[in-house]
């Protein structure tokens, strides 16, 4: 099972932008990808033209079965007809209830989101599940994190998003000893996106460094700042992903990337075990 979590604990910095991004590229590289909305703005879904659905709401509180919640994207929504992606994306949606998940979890519901990504595992026959996380730091959230495979930061190169990071790694810090502890199963970081980059004023330089310095290789290639990003997904009547919207465009190519980026690590982490 690969779980990836997309985070940071700042809000606006491209976590869903990436999450649907990377999750699409997947298929496109020919993988069985599922993409877990866990947002109550449910805006993954939105970008992918999704109908809003209170999904991992049923799953974890209804405890419906996951086949009958998630949703399968039909590449028309992220692949042109000339190239239509190989592989194939699910969906398991999140919508206004998804605030109320922590409030009406059950004492003894720990693992239950680990096991509902284990369900959407096995049920679709995935390579990848691809979880796009918002801010909060809610009962929910611990759940999403002792659920996590392998962690994929986006910030953007300022201080407080930074920070947003290594609030986070912190917490990862404290979930993996109990993922070892009571799973046996290890937690990785797999990828740092700085986002957002513009041509570099020193204090982005400064700040990039900075991440260099903690991170290493594990740092990928920035994300330019560009307008075609929110263009792309700010169109109300036909929200769309890069692959569709500006297919030929350096942006499309650096999503692409993104996705060969965090399969490598993906790989890597099954190596180590
Ligand atoms: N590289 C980028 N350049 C310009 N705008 C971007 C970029 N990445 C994301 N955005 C825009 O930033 C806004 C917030 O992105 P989003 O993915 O919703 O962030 P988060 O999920 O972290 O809150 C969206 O309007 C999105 O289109
Ligand atoms: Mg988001």
């Amino acid at each position: 099972m690969n779980v990836i979590s997309v985070t940071n604990r700042k809000g606006g910095v491209g976590k869903t932008t990436m999450s649907v991004h990377i999750a699409a590229g997947l298929a496109h590289g020919g993988m069985r990808v599922g993409l877990v909305d866990t947002d109550s703005q449910g805006h993954a879904g939105l970008m992918l033209g999704m109908p809003q659905q209170d999904g991992l709401y049923d799953v974890l509180i209804h405890k419906k079965p996951i086949e009958e919640v998630a949703q399968h994207v039909a590449k028309e929504r992220y692949s042109t007809k000339d190239n239509p992606a190989p592989g194939e994306l699910w969906l398991l949606p999140s919508y206004r209830q998804t605030f109320l998940i922590s409030h009406n979890l059950g004492e003894h519901e720990t693992f239950s989101f680990y096991e509902a990504m284990e369900a959407f595992t096995t049920r679709f026959q995935l390579d990848a599940v691809i979880v796009d996380t918002n801010p909060s730091l809610s009962k929910l959230d611990s759940l999403i994190w002792l659920g996590t495979d392998g962690f994929i930061y986006v910030t953007e190169l300022n201080r407080l998003s930074i920070d947003g990071v290594e609030q986070a790694l912190l917490e990862l810090q404290r979930f993996a000893q109990l993922r070892q502890r009571y799973l046996n199963r290890a937690t990785h970081v797999l990828g740092v996106i700085a986002n957002k980059t513009q041509k570099m004023p020193k204090l982005h330089r400064n700040n990039k460094k900075t991440l260099e310095e903690t991170f290493g290789r594990l740092l990928w290639e920035p994300v330019p700042r560009s307008i075609l990003w929110e263009e792309a997904c700010n169109d109300f009547e036909n929200p769309q992903t890069m692959y569709t919207y500006a297919p030929s465009s350096n942006e499309a190519k650096i999503a692409m990337k993104l996705a060969t980026n965090a399969w490598r690590a993906i790989t890597e982490k099954q190596d180590q075990g």
